[in-house]
């Protein structure tokens, strides 16, 4: 197998926070006076046991206590940026939650300052584009998501969109219906995570009342053969990572991953590493299960093209990238 690293690709579901390793977030910790509730890095690690996305979220929230300056959120996606193009990413499209920063303090544009410096960096050392999109944390009061809205407003050109994330079950995307509708009127680009634990009808709600242009996971959807064929007619994109999948159990192993079922039906599928810190592996990793589940290198090929299809950047970046991973398959 050709090294997957080396091809060309799209980065659209990726936590940035999800990308803190023990190792940063006790030094951020140590940095910042915060006391994280662990032991030490291997007390942390040992924890990475989920049994389910709250299970994973109780940690992840813990963890991001540590994050607190513009320099942290810079240096994190540093540490990221060029983790990723060594894997090949070309473009990123970077979620964060404010709302879980404000609670420790943290003002939204501490955090936009922060992250944006370091996507300058990435696009000055390697070439890379991308941006951000502000995650809606939906068991957070609707009002809450109203209030960050308000806040981001002014800055709306320095964002490519708003998503909606965190505990899924019980928090329907109907409920976000207003807050999107505003996104959408700032010319905000709009995704959300739906069908992860959910069922199949909430992302039929994210397409039809959220409007959404990609759906995040969208695993459950096959549990739906109207909505599978709607999904694929569309070209709606699902922003899948199967690391995570198996992590939270959302799938019972690797093997049991609908990924085969929902390309066979056509559906525009993209993979990523949704909060690779915690769930074993970053972006090359994935490629590499979905390698293992019998891809071959032109499926491979086909999927990276796709991420840079359901990216939202410019049509002159997404032709260049579509001929950067051509050349790739074909040298392959
Ligand atoms: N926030 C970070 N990772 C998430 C996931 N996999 N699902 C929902 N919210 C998240
Ligand atoms: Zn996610």
């Amino acid at each position: 197998m050709t090294d997957l690293r080396t091809l060309p690709k799209a980065e659209l579901h990726l936590h940035i926070e999800g990308t803190l390793e023990p190792e940063l977030a006790f030094s951020l910790a140590r940095r910042n006076g915060v006391l994280l509730p662990f032991a030490d890095i291997d007390d942390l690690r040992a924890r990475y046991d989920f049994t389910d996305l709250q299970s994973f979220l109780d940690l992840y929230y813990s963890c991001m206590t540590a994050l607190r300056t513009a320099r942290d959120f810079e240096e994190l996606a540093v540490a990221y940026l060029e983790r990723a193009a060594a894997e090949g990413v070309r473009h990123v499209e970077m979620f964060f939650d404010p709302q879980v920063h404000a609670a420790n303090g943290v003002p939204v544009d501490v955090v936009i300052d922060g992250l944006r410096a370091g996507l300058r960096t990435a696009a000055d050392r390697f070439d890379m584009t991308g941006g951000l999109i502000v995650c809606i944390v939906r068991d957070q009061p609707v009002t809450s998501a109203e209030a960050l809205l308000d806040e981001i407003a002014p800055r709306a050109h320095e964002i490519l969109g708003i998503g909606l994330d965190s505990a899924e079950v019980g928090y329907p995307p109907s409920l976000f219906e207003g807050v999107f509708r505003r996104a959408a009127e700032l010319g905000l680009h709009r995704v959300a995570h739906a069908g992860e634990e959910g069922p199949a009808a909430y992302v039929w709600e994210a397409l039809r009342e959220l409007e959404v242009e990609r759906v995040d996971h969208g695993i459950r959807s096959v549990d739906d053969p109207d909505l599978i064929a709607h999904l694929a007619e569309h070209r709606v994109p699902l922003t899948v990572c199967p690391l995570s999948n198996v992590r939270l159990r959302a799938v019972p192993d690797l093997a049991a991953h609908p990924l085969r079922r929902l390309v066979e039906a056509g559906v525009v599928v993209t993979i990523n590493s949704d909060d690779p810190s915690y769930f074993g592996g970053y972006i090359g990793d994935n490629y590499a299960a979905v390698a293992s589940l019998g891809f071959d290198t032109t499926e491979l090929a086909q999927l990276a093209e796709n991420s840079i299809e359901a990216s939202f950047a410019d049509a002159a970046r997404k032709a260049a990238l579509i001929a950067e991973i051509r050349a790739w398959a074909a040298s392959a």
